[in-house]
């Protein structure tokens, strides 16, 4: 974590245990996590963004569940700020919130405000995105990560026959937010599809932006998932690395918000969905995205039904307040630095225009109006 953002954190940690300390004598709380055991479902819930549909989503459908089962709740979104989702997190522990339900902006700079809601017995579930670097995170429900980066690197590799290709077919990747712990998950489980490829010289990469190894992953990286940074960056690469009639065959977007700020820089240089027009990836069916399938703009995208995730996290938060053990289905594949985080992950799909229907329409996931069908 940079210097800045550890000062940042402590100092919004001091004030912050100020004044939890004159609350605490109220709540008169016992120790670490067991508060919820048997009692309380207060849950403080921390979004990162409403700019990005999924989150919304997220965010509504758990509330929903939770406030039927007569828990509390207290839903925040941080607009992908990170002292705004600090603040926001200390305000649900000074109001109460025993249980915190969190999807990181910034999985590296929340250990301090979470070491401070643990002095108030909070259980900590962390949500999509792992929380670096902090003891203080009990557990962690998400989809397969890595999994949702191999369908796509599949995917490529089948719609184009790569193993029986010579090449060379020119690709452009893109990665997702340096500060989201889930996107060099994304980018490794496509770039350990994909790299021996390029490696052979069947995809070649015009722009240069390959990276060597997935470490290397973020020099790549958009930041905030901003679909008008993507759109930015691939008009430079159009504009300096296709010239003379040069197209771009595929282009590996890790998610949907990005997928269409590429397409719009594609359509503004003349590319129309056809014979000519890339393969393009995404992730989360954002229903402009869906849309963007049906009509030839996008070649797929990876579904992540995030009813089935809110559903995940409020089973374990009636196991936590019920004192039971909570469900868990990998205790190895996510370290934070500072443990490795019981976890629950989910199976993330392919979805491409023959699946819409079935997959997203008749699921409920999507309406059918809201793709103009
Ligand atoms: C990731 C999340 C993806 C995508 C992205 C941008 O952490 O897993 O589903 O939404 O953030 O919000």
């Amino acid at each position: 974590m940079s210097k800045t953002k550890k000062i940042l954190a402590l100092a919004a940690a001091g004030v912050f245990a100020l004044s939890l300390a004159s609350c605490a004598s109220d709540s008169g709380s016992t120790g670490g996590g067991e508060a919820a055991a048997g009692g309380d479902c207060n849950v403080g819930v921390s979004m990162p963004t409403r700019s990005l549909e999924r989150w919304i989503n997220d965010g509504e459908q758990l509330k929903s569940l939770l406030e039927e089962a007569g828990c509390t709740v207290d839903l925040q979104y941080a607009d992908n700020k990170t002292d705004q989702q600090i603040s926001q997190i200390q305000n649900q522990v000074a109001g109460g919130s025993n249980i915190l339900v969190v999807a990181a902006v910034d999985g590296q700079v929340l250990a301090p405000v979470l070491a401070e809601a643990k002095k108030q017995d909070a259980t900590v579930i962390a949500y999509d995105r792992l929380i670096n670097g902090t003891p203080d995170v009990d557990y962690y429900a998400t989809f397969d990560n890595y999994k949702v980066g191999q369908l796509q690197g599949e995917f490529i590799e089948t719609q184009l026959d790569l193993a029986n290709a010579t090449g060379p077919i020119s690709i452009e990747p893109f990665a997702g937010s340096p500060d989201d712990n889930n996107a060099k998950f994304f980018f490794s489980g496509a770039w350990d599809v994909l790299l021996p490829y390029v490696e052979s010289g069947v995809l070649v990469v015009p722009s240069g932006q390959s990276p060597a190894s997935n470490d290397d992953w973020a020099s790549i990286g958009i930041q905030g998932w901003a679909s008008d940074k993507a759109q930015s960056e691939m008009d430079n690469r159009l504009s300096s690395f296709y010239t003379g009639g040069d197209k771009v065959d595929v282009v590996l977007s890790p998610n949907d918000s990005l997928a269409i700020g590429i397409e719009a820089s594609l359509k503004s240089a003349g590319y129309a969905p056809g014979a000519d027009y890339p393969l393009i990836t995404g992730q989360d069916a954002d229903k402009a995205n869906v849309k963007a399938i049906l009509d030839g703009e996008q070649s797929m995208t990876v579904w992540k039904d995030t009813r089935t995730l809110g559903k995940q996290v409020f089973d374990m938060i009636q196991e936590i307040v019920a004192g039971d053990e909570v469900t868990v289905n990998d205790t190895k594949t996510y370290d934070n630095g500072e443990k490795v985080v019981p976890s629950f992950l989910l199976d993330p799909e392919v979805v491409v225009k023959d699946d819409v229907q079935t997959k997203l329409i008749d699921s409920g996931f999507i309406k059918a109006a809201d793709v103009g069908l």
